[in-house]
């Protein structure tokens, strides 16, 4: 559990980060969201200790962040930033070890590691692990900087704006990755964002921020159902309501028995995400699949049904 108390960062007579306090639970996803200036970046960069508190604390697990050495701490507080931050000149295999490396593991751990960090990103260890960053793509250079950021089993992983430079369409392939592998491995992330839609599609929490202070801190249908004030209003916008609470139930929630015609939509697809393929393809139901066996079908009217309960 990460508990962050009060803390403050005033630059000169500016809180630009002003007496927020959270609590993170373990294996969870936090998302911070605001307005570029609103402070993310130096909450963010004072958990690390990349920037020291002018007041209050961080407390992972019961202990005070500034009762260890910052260097130390930084080695359990994993930290990605926008665009990739490989060493170009080094492999996957290598940048993807460089921490483990310091921490002075043994060669065959920090090799399975690698192997197993590459697998879990849909990376072919035998085919990227000796490549060089210039020879990835965008999207692939991304899976990799997150992948060193995991490769030592931090504590936490703090990211800034991870899919600020993706194109849009690779951009929502990545956030359904990072969702799937924080699963997977129970990280425990805190993810800063300028976008709303990536805030309430990733987060099992999102933490609202307007100029330095923290405004709503809930799980993100309680940000849509009931906006803590107008600023928070504005950023979910009462446009696609409907349309945004369909993103964060997935199909599974409402399979029911019974067939239907066409191609399957799996059930950890997004009720939005058959929404749309009903209506494009003009049909009343949709086979649903669970590791590429149809288990049932969800109807348009169920969709419906839970669009209306939350509208
Ligand atoms: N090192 C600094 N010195 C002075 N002011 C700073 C410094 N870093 C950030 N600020 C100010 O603090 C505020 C919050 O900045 P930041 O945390 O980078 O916001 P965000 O990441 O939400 O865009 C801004 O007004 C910014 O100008
Ligand atoms: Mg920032």
């Amino acid at each position: 559990m990460i508990e962050i108390d009060r803390i403050t960062k005033t630059y000169g007579t500016v809180n630009a980060v002003d007496a927020v306090s959270m609590t993170v639970e373990t294996g969870s996803i936090t998302v911070i969201v605001g307005t570029s200036g609103s402070g993310k970046t130096t909450l963010l960069r004072m958990i690390n200790r990349l920037e020291e508190p002018t007041s209050g604390e961080v407390r992972i697990n019961g202990k005070s962040t500034s009762s260890l050495k910052p260097h130390l701490l930084r080695r359990r507080i994993g930290y990605a930033i926008q665009g990739h931050g490989l060493f170009p000149h080094h492999t996957v295999a290598r940048n993807i070890g460089a921490v483990p490396e310091l921490l002075k593991w043994s060669r065959d751990k920090i090799n399975a590691r690698v192997d197993e960090l590459l697998a879990l990103f849909s990376m072919d260890p035998a085919e990227f692990r000796d490549r060089f960053p210039a020879e990835l793509s965008g999207g692939q250079q991304q899976r990799v900087g997150v992948a060193r950021a995991l490769a030592p089993r931090p504590d936490l992983l703090l990211m800034d704006e991870p899919f600020g430079a993706l194109d849009p369409i690779i951009r929502t392939r990545a956030q359904a990755d990072l969702r799937q592998i924080q699963r997977k491995l129970g990280s425990t992330i805190m993810l800063v964002t300028h976008d709303m839609e990536e805030a309430i599609s990733l987060g099992d929490h999102v933490a609202v921020m307007d100029a330095g202070k923290l405004v709503q801190y809930a799980p993100p249908a309680e940000i849509i159902a009931r906006p803590a004030t107008d600023f928070v209003a504005n950023m979910v916008g009462d446009v696609e309501r409907p349309l945004r609470l369909l993103s964060l139930i997935s199909v599974s929630e409402i399979i029911e028995p019974g067939e239907a015609e066409g191609e399957a939509m799996p059930e950890t697809a997004s009720l939005r995400d058959a929404l749309s393929a009903c209506l494009w393809t003009g049909r009343d139901a949709l086979p649903a699949s669970r590791g590429g066996k149809v288990v049932g079908r969800v109807t348009l009217k169920a969709i419906r049904a839970r669009a209306g309960a939350h509208a």
